[in-house]
């Protein structure tokens, strides 16, 4: 049997840098939560279905599952556990408790990490398969816009209308315009 070839991996987590030797194989999600102990971000299909281990690439919202660990080399990876400041929650997750976004809560790192990257493609004006018009200057700020744009992210408890409560909630005025 081959012995498989370990790779030095270097990244930074939460703000903080990190090196690690990892196989070619180990998906970004089981180096966090396996390797790093970072259990905030949740392995539900391990497929790419769910969205349970949603976290921020350079900013940029993926499926931990579905990345392998050596693609982050020299990159910035944001987690659940990076968003609160001591006792101190992010927005989304105090408007989550407020409006009832969760039940289990096993879905909520991943929909927290995906509302936060659904804004910033938001505010680059990204369009979504609910946008009517592609050519238009702007894309208004709409619960259905919300809806579908979250879609990646299921919950089994179906908490979604707290949910979409919670990330409008934090964003109206953020984006320029009324919370849908
Ligand atoms: S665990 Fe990654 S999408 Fe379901
Ligand atoms: S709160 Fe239970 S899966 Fe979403």
């Amino acid at each position: 049997m081959s012995e498989s070839t370990s790779l030095l991996l270097e990244l930074t987590i939460n703000g903080q840098p990190h090196a690690v030797t990892v196989e070619p194989r180990l998906s970004l999600l089981d180096l966090l939560r396996d390797h790093l102990h970072l259990t905030g971000t949740k392995k539900g299909c391990a497929q790419g279905a769910c969205g349970a281990c949603t976290v921020l690439v350079n900013g940029e919202r993926i499926n931990a599952c579905l990345s392998l660990a050596v693609q982050m080399q020299g990159r910035e990876i944001t987690t659940i556990e990076g968003l609160s400041t001591g006792d101190d929650q992010h927005p989304l997750q105090q408007a989550f408790v407020a409006c009832d976004g969760f039940q289990c809560g096993y879905c909520t790192p991943g929909q927290i990490c995906s509302a936060l990257g659904m804004v910033s493609e938001w505010q680059r004006q990204v369009p979504s398969a609910r946008t009517a018009d592609l050519r238009a200057s702007h894309i208004a700020f709409s619960r259905d816009e919300l809806r579908e744009r979250m879609s990646g992210n299921l919950c089994r408890c179906g908490a979604y209308n707290g949910i979409v409560d919670a990330v409008a909630q934090v964003y109206e005025g953020a984006l320029g315009e009324p919370a849908p």
